[in-house]
C-alpha cells in the first residue's frame, strides 16, 4: 500500500470510526459534523432494543399503523439496532425492507435476507428513486435531523413514496411532564428537560414531535392523523397495561437520561460529567417516584401520499377506522 491509497479512505470506513467521551463511544462522523450526539456503543444498542420492546407494548405489537394491503417495499429511516426493520422483514417475508443509518454497527450481524441495511446521512438528499416505497417509517429521529432539514426530509419521504403510499412517524417529546401539578421548574426532571432542549436547539429541533402533522400536511400528505400517547417513566399508572409499560420502562429511563444528555450537557453546555451524573441521579429518583406520575409525551403521526388508485373513502376508509391510529386512542392522564 502506498501513500495515495492511505489518502482514499472509503466512505463506509469513515462511518465506522468512533470517539470516546466520558467512557462512552460516539460516532466520530456524527460528532464532527454535528449530526447526532448519542452514543453508538453496545450499551446504547441494548437500550435501543429495550426501547423497541417498550414501543411494541405501547403500540400493542403493531409495527405498522396505516392500512397497506400489499407491502412490497419499506424504507426504515435511522434503523439503529434494526429491531423494527428486522421484525417487519420477518413478519412480511415477501416485502423488501431497506434501512438507512449513519452508523451501521448497532444492528445484528445476521439479518433476514429481505432486509438491506445501508449507510447514509438523512440530512443529505435521498438517492432513492421516486414513487418507490409503500411505507416509509421514521421513529425517534429528532436528535439526528437538522432543525432546518425537516422540511426537506419530509419532502424526500413524500417523493420516494409511491402514490397512495404511507409515511409513519413516531417522536418522543423529551420534556418530562406530570398532569397533577407536582413537577415544578426546580425538579431535576424539569431541569434535565430544559437543559436537553437548550443544548440541542441551535442544531436540532427537540420539539419536532409537536410539528409532525403540520410538516406532513405541508409536504402534501393527506389523511394525516396524529395521536399523543404517554410514556410513563415508572410503574405509577393504575391501568394494568400502562403500569406494566411503566415498570418495563424504569431501567430504560435511567439509560436514556444519561445517553441523550451526556455529550450535549458536557461538550455543548460545559457541565462536568460528575454534574451530569448528579442531575441524572436526581431525575431518576423523581422518575421512580409514583407521586410525580411523570411521563414523556409520544407523538405518532401517519399520512398518505395522494393518488395510487385506492380511493381515500369507502372501503379504504372503513379499513382504516378499524385498524388506524384512532382505534388505539387512550385518555391522557
Ligand atoms: C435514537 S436512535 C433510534 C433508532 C430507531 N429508529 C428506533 O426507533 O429504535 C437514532 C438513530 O438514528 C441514527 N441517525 C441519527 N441521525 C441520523 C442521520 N442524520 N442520518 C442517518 N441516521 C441517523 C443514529 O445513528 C441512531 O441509530
Amino acid at each position: 500500500m502506498d501513500d495515495s491509497d492511505l489518502q482514499t479512505v472509503p466512505l463506509d470506513e469513515s462511518f465506522l470510526e468512533t470517539v470516546a467521551y466520558h467512557d462512552r463511544e460516539f460516532q466520530h462522523y456524527a460528532i464532527e459534523n454535528g449530526v447526532y450526539f448519542a452514543p453508538v456503543d453496545e450499551d446504547e444498542a441494548e437500550h435501543l432494543r429495550n426501547m423497541h420492546d417498550i414501543f411494541n407494548r405501547m403500540f400493542e405489537h403493531r409495527l405498522i399503523f396505516p392500512p397497506i394491503p400489499q407491502l412490497r417495499r419499506v424504507l426504515e429511516c435511522g434503523f439503529g439496532s434494526a429491531s423494527w426493520a428486522v421484525e417487519v422483514a420477518e413478519r412480511y417475508p415477501d416485502c423488501e425492507v431497506t434501512g438507512i443509518d449513519i452508523f451501521p454497527n448497532m444492528a445484528p450481524e445476521i439479518i433476514p435476507d429481505n432486509l438491506v441495511l445501508q449507510v447514509d446521512d438523512l440530512n443529505r438528499p435521498s438517492t432513492f428513486p421516486s414513487n418507490h416505497f409503500d411505507l416509509v417509517h421514521s421513529r425517534w429521529m429528532a436528535g439526528g435531523i437538522n432543525s432546518d432539514g425537516w422540511r426537506n426530509y419530509m419532502a424526500d419521504i413524500f417523493r420516494v413514496l409511491r402514490p397512495g403510499g404511507w409515511c409513519q412517524m413516531v417522536e418522543i417529546y423529551f420534556n418530562a411532564q406530570s398532569d397533577n401539578g407536582t413537577l415544578t421548574d426546580n425538579n431535576a426532571l424539569r431541569i434535565w428537560s430544559r437543559e436537553y432542549i437548550r443544548s440541542l436547539q441551535a442544531l436540532k429541533d427537540p420539539r419536532a414531535a409537536l410539528q409532525l402533522q403540520n410538516w406532513m400536511r405541508d409536504a402534501g400528505f393527506v389523511e394525516v392523523e396524529a395521536q399523543v400517547l404517554t410514556l410513563p417513566l415508572s410503574g405509577w399508572p393504575s391501568d394494568p397495561r400502562e403500569r406494566s409499560i411503566g415498570i418495563a420502562n424504569r431501567d430504560n429511563v435511567h439509560r436514556l437520561l444519561t445517553s441523550l444528555a451526556l455529550y450535549p450537557f458536557t461538550e455543548r453546555l460545559g457541565m462536568s460529567s460528575a454534574e451530569v451524573q448528579l442531575l441524572v441521579a436526581r431525575a431518576r429518583v423523581e422518575a421512580n417516584n409514583p407521586a410525580f406520575k411523570a411521563y414523556f409525551p409520544v407523538y405518532v403521526c401517519i399520512g398518505r401520499k395522494p393518488g395510487g388508485g385506492a380511493s381515500s373513502r369507502g372501503h379504504h376508509h372503513h379499513h382504516r377506522s378499524n385498524r388506524g391510529v384512532d382505534s388505539r386512542k387512550r385518555a391522557r392522564r
